[in-house]
């Protein structure tokens, strides 16, 4: 099973973390170099106030420390680092290779990307340059060495933050070096021609290749490209930029081994790379994640996104490296956030696992594309909400420092898997309702009303531990996952499959025999036709639920029917069906259920599994454990003041917490119970 490789399940970071101090980290992105000197002095004074004890420096700088090719000038950094030792504030130094000098871009044009349909794009701005690229990759790492070299040793540098956001806004070059590097690519994973031909399925519409430099990156055609190229050319562009990050990471561990690195991933945001195998290479994990902020349920993404973070982490603590004081501007409409939002958006993310809160950045823009950006300092200055807001968070995060290093723990998970997305977001699937990503955000907001703590997984993980395991459509399921949902099933746990799962292997070649071929024993059943339902179209089930976007035909072989197609075009066939397998059970959900229908099946399906949970919508509970106590946080995101019931301290306050503890609208309370019994 060589394509489904265990190397893409985190295995836990390195266990390195920042020296200094014993609290929370708290802080964000400064660019001071945008700013006269007299104006440094004051926002350190203005961090001093709000608690500040981590900025991350330089990530944009490359130019400002390198004007000219192997010239340097880092006076002002130097200058920078002391002043913030001085005041006691930490430094994340970035290595600045997300936005590469003009000198660069002149010299050497053939590093910069080019798109799918054959355009190549300037420099001028910041983010890919192509991965590929000998040129690129030996000034990332030269000025990386010149950082790491300077810096190494100063008492204020605890942390590297290398590169920014790979995989944004774009992850994939099109250019001469990476089409040549995707063929040397290919010949690693597929050794000789006939087997590529084999794993590509090219006797389809005549692709054979003859010989490697025949093929291409998967370039814009008249129709569909062959899509295990597509799904090739993604995972390879994802090694390439990981190879870049290692290239810096392997360059500054030569001089400062006792420093962590980080990069700072997007969780749910970024679909371009594959966390899982990144996620191995770094010593801490790092997230940015800003709120869609239309949406009304944003604080539910918001959790999934730090869950999986936490995931991704496999447990361990982690920072949020970036988010919003309030405002976005990249979005149509950039809705500021509300009073106490910022607030409950941190606190949230520490329910889940971070030790740590950081925003996009200190102080707001005058200039540059991101002037109506959001900041902790806002325009208007020290004497608005913001910075109240700001001044107060640190507060609230001081009184917080017991959680650090407790842990969240999840007896239920939901399988993530990005090949899976890359897979069924090429083009000519079956329907336009097939959409990984809503169902999974379906379960899990259901889940998040009932305060049932989720952690994410990838399907070749070790599942054991969890009570129930939630796969929403995952379409790609190679072999071995799928070997893996079976020892699960087996040996006592409990899986909940929805639609359109397990219907490829990692080639997105379609399983021999009926759908969902991966599956077909663990389930019971077999599914004769798939049977899309038409925009609005709905279907009754026997139950009294309703479905909508699809529908399968199905034949039950071993599975029990829990609920029968009244209507519609698979009336008569089973719609809801469990499976008894070895001393687990498995569920099949074969339409898209929604509001009521879904959060009853969750409901029922938790009690299976010995969960209890009643919906609180809008009251998010999470607990962190630890040897000194658990944490609950108790975050109301409702304008009614909550009651829950609760024992122990609330560290908020100091007030001792007897019965019941009193959410206002609005805010959070964080109660310290009794030490959990070992
Ligand atoms: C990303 C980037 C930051 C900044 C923010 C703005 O997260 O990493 O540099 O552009 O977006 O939201």
């Amino acid at each position: 099973m060589p394509f489904d490789s265990l190397s893409r399940v985190a295995k836990g970071q390195s266990g390195l973390w920042m020296r200094g101090t014993t609290g929370l980290r708290y802080g964000g992105d400064y660019n001071p170099e945008q700013w006269p000197l007299e104006v440094w002095v004051d926002d350190i004074a203005l961090m001093k106030d709000a608690g500040i004890n981590l900025v991350s420096l330089g990530i944009f700088s490359w130019v400002l420390l390198e004007p000219r090719e192997g010239e340097y000038d880092f006076a002002w950094l130097d200058k920078l680092f002391d002043m913030l030792h001085a005041a006691g504030i930490d430094i994340d130094l970035a290595t600045p290779t997300a936005a590469p000098p003009a000198w660069f871009w002149k010299k050497y044009p053939a590093a910069r990307p080019v798109t799918r349909d054959g355009v190549r794009l300037a420099g001028g701005s910041r983010g890919l340059v192509s991965p590929s690229s000998p040129e690129y990759r030996r000034a990332a790492a030269n000025i990386t060495e010149q950082l790491a070299r300077r810096y190494a040793g100063h008492p204020a540098l605890v942390l590297w933050h290398v590169h920014n956001e790979y995989g944004a806004p774009i992850s994939e070059s099109y250019d001469d070096y990476s089409v040549a590097a995707f063929r040397l690519w290919l010949q690693k994973r597929y050794g000789t021609l006939p087997a590529l031909n084999e794993a590509w399925g090219t006797p389809f519409w005549g692709q054979c290749y003859g010989e490697w430099d025949e093929i291409d990156a998967p370039r814009l055609s008249a129709s569909v490209t062959n899509q295990t190229q597509r799904l090739d050319f993604k995972r390879f562009s994802s090694d390439a930029l990981l190879e870049c990050f290692i290239n810096e990471r392997d360059t500054i561990r030569r001089f400062t081994p006792e420093i962590p690195v980080t990069t700072n991933f997007m969780a749910t945001n970024c679909l371009s790379v594959d966390y899982w195998k990144w996620s191995r290479e770094v010593d801490i994990i790092s997230n940015d994640h800003y709120l869609v902020a239309e949406r009304a349920d944003n604080h539910i993404l918001l959790a999934m996104d730090a869950d999986l973070t936490r995931s991704l982490a496999g447990g361990s603590p982690w920072i949020l490296m970036e988010h919003s004081t309030g405002a976005v501007n990249w979005q149509p409409r950039n809705i500021a956030k509300r009073a106490g939002e910022l607030a409950r958006n941190s606190l949230s993310h520490l329910a889940r696992g971070a030790d740590g809160i950081l925003f996009f950045q200190f102080r707001a823009s005058r200039y540059g594309a991101e002037k109506f950006h959001s900041a902790m300092l806002p325009h208007a200055g020290a004497g608005t909400r913001a910075w109240r807001e700001v001044v107060e968070l640190g507060a609230t995060l001081g009184c917080l420092e017991p959680i650090r290093t407790s842990r969240v723990h999840a007896r239920v998970a939901i399988l993530w898997d990005v090949e899976s997305f890359w897979a069924q977001d090429l083009e000519w699937r079956p329907s336009v309702e097939l959409d990984h990503r809503e169902r999974i955000e379906a379960f899990y907001s259901v889940l998040w009303n009932r305060s049932v703590t989720i952690d994410f997984a990838h399907p070749a993980a070790e599942l054991g531990g969890y009570d129930l395991v939630i796969a929403p459509s995952l379409y790609l399921l190679g072999p071995a996952s799928a070997a893996n949902l079976a020892t699960y099933v087996n040996g006592g746990g409990t899986l909940l499959m929805s639609y359109f799962s397990g219907i490829v292997d990692e080639q997105d070649a379609v399983y021999p025999g009926a759908a969902p071929g991966a599956l077909r024993d663990v389930l019971g059943l077999s599914i004769h036709e798939f049977l899309p339902l038409r925009d609005h179209e709905s279907v009754s089930l026997s139950d009294g639920r309703f479905g909508t976007g699809w529908a399968d035909d199905i034949q039950v072989s071993t599975a029990e029917v829990v609920a029968r197609y009244v209507d519609g075009p698979a009336a008569g066939s089973p719609a809801i069906t469990r499976n008894t397998l070895g001393s687990g059970s498995a569920w099949y959900v074969s339409t898209r259920l929604a509001g009521a229908g879904l959060e009853a099946l969750l409901g029922e399906v938790l009690t299976s599994v010995g969960i209890e949970s009643t919906s609180t919508p809008g009251i998010e509970v999470v607990t962190r454990t630890s040897d000194h106590g658990d944490f609950t946080f108790v975050i109301n995101h409702t304008d009614i003041d909550a009651d829950y019931t609760a024992f122990g301290i609330e560290l908020t306050t100091g007030d001792t917490i007897s019965g019941s503890v009193l959410v206002p609208a609005g805010l959070t309370r964080v109660v310290r119970g009794v030490p959990t019994e070992a």
